[in-house]
């Protein structure tokens, strides 16, 4: 078989680098920052709802256990959110990744923007789904990379400095594979299928990683840092800073932020579960919020399906509890770059294919 090539994603239009604005003039905030009133965090209230997230072992998962695959089901229809410990990825391994990752983001402007994104493509150092000069703009920059299949590399994106960098990207990205594999595993047994078949409905499990960047703002009740979104991915698993909240769910029609736990990983179910489960599991909108003082960064990976699959909801999760097949067939390359041209706005892309 002729090797396929890497696949390119969207275009996004430049906008400024926040962080560079930030140095220059850390008390302003430029006009197209600035959110609707509706749109504003409320920083000031916090909801007592956080330490009810739910918390999965992954080790309990790895052996099988039907207390936890319930309480992954649970966490999954409800939450659509939930952290993972015991997941096996070193302590020094996480902490090498947020040392080189910040060593990065300190590097000068010049530096960096060696790797900047092309206007055509999403892989690089920049902004996505910036799509209109209107758009209200997130607090925030990004390094964004395809790591897997490893012939989707753009190799000229990933960083030469901090020196070794790359490699822990990719040591990182490999912990990170073998705990969505594991949770795949799950995903299987609690939709009722053989272990492997979720797994071996993406034809080739493709995994990206986003780094987020979200410096200090002086006005953190004015901008975001990520506007509300869900994820177009299958699952997504994020590291957060220790020191700093920053990420939010919505919950029951309000926000609830996601305290770092030490060590462990966030999970959200992304669209493709939402899909092939027929609605069981949740894609749940999302946000990150910024810091008076703090610079907070996000460690983002995405498990998704090759371009070529065709997602729709599984035929058995039509059933009783759901008797209406609520969502249309999709080929999933098709979804995710139709998602890459609008800007990020909650559950829109879902919400078109449904019936
Ligand atoms: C994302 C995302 C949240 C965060 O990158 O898709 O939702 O806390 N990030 O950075
Ligand atoms: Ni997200």
């Amino acid at each position: 078989m002729e090797m396929e090539e890497a696949p390119t994603y969207a275009a996004s239009m430049a906008v400024p680098n926040v962080q560079e604005m930030v140095r220059r003039d850390p008390l302003h905030v430029p006009h197209r920052y600035i959110r609707s009133e509706e749109e504003r965090p409320k920083l000031s209230q916090p909801s007592h709802l956080s330490s009810q997230i739910p918390v999965i072992d992954l080790s309990l998962l790895a052996i099988g256990d039907n207390e936890e695959l319930s309480k992954l089901d649970l966490a999954s229809q409800s939450w659509g959110f939930f952290q993972v410990v015991n997941h096996g990825i070193a302590e020094d391994l996480l902490n090498n990744m947020k040392k080189f990752s910040v060593e990065f983001f300190q590097l000068s402007i010049e530096d960096k923007e060696k790797y900047s994104m092309p206007s055509e493509d999403i892989q690089g150092y920049g902004h996505a789904y910036v799509v209109s000069n209107g758009q209200v703009l997130d607090w925030s920059d990004a390094l964004i990379l395809v790591v897997h299949p490893t012939h989707y590399r753009k190799i000229q994106f990933w960083p030469a400095k901090p020196d070794g960098f790359k490699e822990i990207i990719e040591s990182y990205s490999n912990g990170i594979r073998k705990v969505a594999q594991q949770l795949l595993v799950s995903f299987s047994l609690i939709m009722g299928v053989k272990e492997d078949v979720i797994l071996g409905m993406h034809k080739q499990l493709v995994q990206a990683l986003r780094i987020n960047y979200y410096p200090a703002c002086s006005m953190p009740d004015q901008v975001l840092g990520i506007s509300p979104h869900s994820d177009t991915s299958t699952i997504s698993i994020l590291m957060q800073d220790e020191d700093v909240t920053g990420l939010q769910i919505r919950h029951d029609g309000s926000w609830v932020s996601v305290n770092p736990i030490p060590n462990a990983l966030v999970v959200n179910i992304g669209d493709v579960i939402e899909i092939w489960s027929n609605g069981k599991y949740k894609s749940v909108e999302h946000r990150a919020v910024t810091n008076e003082k703090i610079t907070r960064i996000s460690y983002a990976s995405f498990l998704f399906p090759h371009d070529d699959v065709d997602i729709e909801p599984l035929d058995h999760m039509i059933n009783s509890q759901r008797p209406i097949k609520i969502y249309k067939r999709v080929k999933y390359g098709e979804y995710l770059r139709s998602s890459m041209k609008r800007k990020l706005e909650g559950k829109v892309n879902i919400e078109m294919t449904k019936y």
